[in-house]
C-alpha cells in the first residue's frame, strides 16, 4: 500500500514535471432499466455529448476515456440503493485499474441511490455528478464533499415561487389537489408525488399564514372519466378560491380544467395553479381542435409553474444524434415524443459540462485534482451547454429559474407570463400576459364577499344578512383602498433604490433569453403522455 502511494506520488511528479496532463476516466453508473433513468434511456445522452465534445475539442480531450457500470433489471429507488454497495466493489476495482488517472463518477440514480454512492465517493475522494437526484440532503458538504447535482427540475424553487405568488396576490386560503399517495401507481409521477409532500409540508407548516386544505383523488381513475373529477373539485370549491393542482399527466390536467369549466369554476373567481415537471407545458392538452376550441375558456384560469424547458430548437441536431445512437447502439427506436426527454437532456448537460471543466484545466491543475477540489470548480458558476443555462449553486446543487405560463386567447398557446430568476438575485421579469385575468381586472380575491359557499349572503332579504353584507362590502372596499394606498406608497417609496426592489420589478437589463411561446400538439384523450416527454416544436 505504502509502496503504491509512493509510486503514485513519483508518477504524479514525473507527469507534472514533464507538463503531461493526467488522463481522465469517466465512469457512468446506471442501475436498472427504468424508462426515464435506466441504461437505454440515459446512455445515448452521455454518448452523444461525449463524442460531440471530443469532436469539437479533440486535442484537450484526447486523454479522456469512459466506461459504464450497469446492472440490468427493474428496481425501485430503495432496491437500487441496496444494490449500490455491490456495484461499489466493481467500481473499486476499476478505480484501482485506473489509479494513475483522474476518475469521475456520473449517476442518473434517484436520490437514495446517489446518497449511498455519495458515501463511497467521499471515501474514494472521487467526484460524483448526479443527473436526476434532487434530495436537499445531498447539499450536506460534510457527508457529500464530492457530490454535484444537475437535476433540471428543482422542487424547492417551485415551492419558493408558489409562496411568492401567494403573497403577491394576498392569497392565503388554498386548496391542494393531489393523487392519493396510498393508492400510488408504482413508477409513475414521482415528481408529483414528492411535490405534493413538499407543498403540503411547506404551506401546511405555516399555519399562521396559510389555511391549507388538501384533497386527494384516486390516481387510478380513467383520464376522460369526467365525473370522477367533479367531486374533488366541488370539495375544493367550497373551501378556497385558489387551487393548486398536482396532476401527473397533461391529459388529466386538461380533464380537470374541462370539469372546472363544466362546474362554472373558470369564470374568473377561481385560479388554478399547476406546478409541472419540465416538459412542454401544454403537451397533450388539446387546447384547440380545428375551429372548435374546447379548452380556450377553461385554460384562462390556469397558471403553469415549472423550471425552464430546454431550448428544443437549439438541440435539434443533438436530438437527432441521440435518436440515431439509441437505435443503433441500444436497439431502441424513439418516437417523436420519447426523443424530447428532459432527463436525457440532463444527461447531455452533465457530460458536456464535465468535459468543459476538464478542458479548462491546465495540465498542472489537472494533476493535483481530487474529488473535493474538483467539486469546487463547479460551484457558483453558470454553464451554457446548447440546451439552456445551467447554474450550480454554492452548495453543489443546480439552482433553476422558474417560469409561469398563462393562456393567450389570441394565439391559443400557453405563453410565459412571468420569469422568476433564482440565479439573477431572485428577481422577477413580467410579460404582458402577467396582468391578464379571466373576466376581471385583477387576480381573483382570496375570499368572496359571500363566503366560499355563499353562506354569508343566504336569505338575501333577511335584515342581518343585509347588514352583514353591507358591513363586509364596506370593509372590503376599505381594505381595497388601504391596499391601493399601501401599494402606491410601496411602489413610489421603492422606485428610487435598486437594491430594495420587490421581486416582481422589471429588470430588463438581466441577461436572460425570453423563451419563445411554446407550441403544442394535440393527442387523443387516451394518449398517455410521460411526464418527462415533450411534443415536437421544431
Ligand atoms: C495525452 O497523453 C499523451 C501520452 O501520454 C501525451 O503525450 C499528451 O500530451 C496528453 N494530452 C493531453 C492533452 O494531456
Ligand atoms: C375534435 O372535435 C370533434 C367534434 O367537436 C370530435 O368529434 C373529435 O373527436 C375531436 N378530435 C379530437 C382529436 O379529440
Ligand atoms: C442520423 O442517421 C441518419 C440516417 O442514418 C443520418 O442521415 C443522419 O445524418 C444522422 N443524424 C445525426 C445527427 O447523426
Ligand atoms: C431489438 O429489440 C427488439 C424488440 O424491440 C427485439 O425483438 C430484438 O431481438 C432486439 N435486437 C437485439 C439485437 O437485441
Ligand atoms: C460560492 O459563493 C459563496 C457565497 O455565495 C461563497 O461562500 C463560496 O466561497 C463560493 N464558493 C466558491 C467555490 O467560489
Ligand atoms: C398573445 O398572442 C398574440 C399573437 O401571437 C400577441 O400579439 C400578443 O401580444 C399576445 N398577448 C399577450 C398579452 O401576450
Amino acid at each position: 500500500m505504502v509502496r503504491q502511494i509512493g509510486l503514485r506520488a513519483l508518477l504524479i511528479l514525473i507527469v507534472s514535471r514533464s507538463g503531461f496532463s493526467k488522463a481522465v476516466h469517466v465512469i457512468t453508473v446506471i442501475i436498472g432499466d427504468s424508462p426515464t433513468m435506466g441504461y437505454v434511456a440515459q446512455s445515448p445522452g452521455y454518448d452523444v455529448a461525449f463524442s460531440r465534445e471530443v469532436g469539437l475539442f479533440p486535442s484537450p480531450l484526447q486523454n479522456v476515456t469512459r466506461q459504464t457500470v450497469y446492472r440490468p433489471g427493474a428496481f425501485s429507488c430503495s432496491e437500487a440503493a441496496e444494490i449500490i454497495p455491490f456495484v461499489a466493489v466493481e467500481i473499486s476495482n476499476i478505480l484501482d485499474e485506473h489509479r494513475f488517472d483522474f476518475n469521475v463518477l456520473i449517476s442518473p440514480g434517484c436520490s437514495l441511490e446517489v446518497m449511498t454512492l455519495g458515501d463511497f465517493a467521499r471515501e474514494w475522494n472521487v467526484p460524483l455528478l448526479a443527473t436526476v437526484a434532487i434530495d436537499q440532503s445531498l447539499s450536506n458538504v460534510q457527508r457529500y464533499p464530492t457530490v454535484v447535482t444537475f437535476a433540471s427540475s428543482e422542487q424547492m424553487s417551485l415551492i419558493r415561487v408558489m409562496m411568492f405568488l401567494l403573497d403577491r396576490f394576498s392569497w392565503t386560503t388554498i386548496g391542494l389537489i393531489c393523487e392519493d399517495p396510498n393508492l400510488k401507481v408504482p413508477d409513475r409521477g414521482v415528481f408529483y408525488f414528492t411535490a405534493c409532500r413538499g407543498f403540503r409540508t411547506a404551506l401546511g407548516g405555516q399555519k399562521h399564514k396559510y389555511n391549507l386544505n388538501v384533497h386527494y383523488f384516486d390516481p387510478k381513475i380513467k383520464e376522460g372519466d369526467l365525473d370522477a373529477y367533479s367531486s374533488v373539485l366541488r370539495n375544493a370549491a367550497t373551501q378556497s378560491r385558489v387551487i393548486i393542482l398536482l396532476i401527473t399527466t397533461n391529459p388529466r390536467l386538461r380533464d380537470f380544467m374541462m370539469n372546472a369549466e363544466r362546474l362554472g369554476m373558470t369564470e374568473g373567481d377561481y385560479i388554478f395553479i399547476a406546478p409541472r415537471s419540465p416538459l412542454l407545458p401544454t403537451e397533450g392538452m388539446q387546447i384547440r381542435n380545428g375551429s372548435h376550441r374546447p379548452a380556450d375558456s377553461a385554460f384562462q384560469s390556469l397558471m403553469l409553474v415549472y423550471n425552464p424547458n430546454p431550448n428544443w430548437a437549439a438541440l435539434h441536431e443533438v436530438l437527432q444524434s441521440i435518436r440515431n445512437v439509441s437505435e443503433v447502439r441500444y436497439n431502441k427506436s424513439l418516437t417523436n415524443i420519447e426523443m424530447l426527454n428532459d432527463i436525457t437532456v440532463s444527461a447531455f448537460e452533465v457530460m458536456t459540462i464535465l468535459l468543459k471543466v476538464i478542458r479548462d484545466l491546465s495540465p498542472l491543475d489537472m494533476n493535483v485534482q481530487n474529488g473535493i477540489t474538483f467539486r469546487q470548480l463547479f460551484l457558483n458558476r453558470t454553464f451554457n451547454p446548447l440546451s439552456r443555462p445551467v447554474y450550480i449553486g454554492p452548495k453543489g446543487m443546480r439552482i433553476c429559474d422558474v417560469h409561469i405560463s398563462k393562456f393567450n386567447v389570441t394565439s391559443g398557446l400557453m405563453e410565459v407570463s412571468d420569469e422568476y430568476l433564482s440565479v439573477a438575485g431572485n428577481s422577477v421579469r413580467t410579460h404582458a400576459l402577467s396582468t391578464v385575468w379571466r373576466g376581471r381586472d385583477g387576480p381573483p380575491v382570496n375570499r368572496p364577499f359571500c363566503g366560499y359557499t355563499g353562506e354569508l349572503c343566504l336569505g338575501g332579504l333577511a335584515k342581518t344578512a343585509v347588514i352583514t353584507l353591507a358591513v363586509s362590502i364596506s370593509t372590503a372596499l376599505l381594505a381595497t383602498l388601504a391596499i391601493f394606498i399601501a401599494m402606491y406608497h410601496c411602489i413610489l417609496g421603492r422606485s428610487g433604490h435598486g437594491s430594495g426592489r420587490p421581486w416582481w420589478d422589471l429588470q430588463p437589463d438581466l441577461l436572460f433569453v425570453t423563451p419563445k411561446p411554446t407550441a403544442w400538439k394535440s393527442l387523443s384523450s387516451h394518449g398517455e403522455v410521460s411526464t418527462n416527454s415533450l411534443g415536437p416544436v421544431f
